[in-house]
């Protein structure tokens, strides 16, 4: 995968870029209450909180959150528009995080795994940082169980080129499990339609996906002279929902 810079690319148009509603919102934060623990509140980390489009909602439905995030500009962007009492942001990663050992009851990782660098080190420092018994939830795709959203396929090996930035699931769970975890639950999420084909195509002309960083400039610009066409044809029409994996895994 060509990796991001978020404090070079995407931070100024990813809020926008990759808004969910508050109903797309609402649908994750009950499949994360499906698996976590009833008691509250529970102490969380949002790893790679990016510009913290779950954070405060996190802290609303569990308690107080820390987002831990490598980037200085995506964390500005947090800071100043996803704010609430019970969140802070940190600057940090999964790789090393700024938090005592044993402190949390849950981490997210919303989108945020396939960036990491060094996994395997990852893998340890999340079970550092949480209780035994803590959860990780792991909003990931995997090269063997991709989603299939409805406007990759206008785009030159799209699904192909998508699901390569993937890794296939058993090497994930190997990681965790050889440190310590073990597989608590694997399901999918299918959040309800993100708006209209038109609102869609506004959004994704802002290219805040990695996935469009894997394409050359030639395969860009068919795929998106296909996508325009495609909308044309109805662009009030809602978006088709697609199913979207969540692997979690606890610590022992
Ligand atoms: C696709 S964004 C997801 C942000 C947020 N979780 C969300 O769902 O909107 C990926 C985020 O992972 C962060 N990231 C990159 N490397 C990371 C690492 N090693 N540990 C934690 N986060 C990392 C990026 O800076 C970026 O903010």
């Amino acid at each position: 995968m060509r990796s991001i810079d978020y404090d070079t690319e995407q931070y100024q148009d990813y809020a926008r870029g990759r808004a969910v509603s508050q109903r797309q919102q609402q649908t994750w934060i009950s499949a994360f209450e499906a698996v976590l623990p009833e008691r509250r509140p529970l102490v969380g980390l949002d790893v790679g909180s990016g510009t913290g489009r779950f954070t405060p909602a996190l802290a609303r439905a569990f308690g107080p959150v820390t987002g831990v995030e490598p980037s200085v500009r995506m964390r500005e962007v947090a800071q100043a528009q996803s704010q609430h009492p019970e969140v802070r942001y940190l600057a940090g990663s999964a790789e090393d995080m700024p938090v005592p050992s044993g402190s949390a009851d849950y981490a997210l990782m919303f989108l945020s795994w396939h960036h990491v660098q060094d996994k395997p080190r990852a893998a340890r420092e999340l079970a550092r940082v949480l209780r035994p018994g803590g959860r990780l939830l792991l909003r990931a795709n995997f090269s063997d169980h991709h989603p299939r959203p409805w406007w990759l396929e206008y785009f030159p090996r799209g699904y192909e080129a998508d699901a390569s930035i993937f890794q296939p699931l058993h090497e994930v769970i190997e990681t965790f499990t050889s440190v310590g975890w073990r597989v608590a639950d694997f399901g999918t999420v299918t959040e309800p339609s993100a708006g209209t084909l038109g609102d869609m195509l506004e959004r994704l002309r802002l290219r805040t996906l990695s996935f469009f960083a894997q394409l050359s400039p030639e395969e860009l610009e068919v795929g998106f002279r296909r996508l325009e066409e495609a909308v044309a044809a109805g662009p009030d029409a809602p978006a088709p929902v697609f199913a979207e994996p969540l692997l979690t895994l606890e610590l022992r």
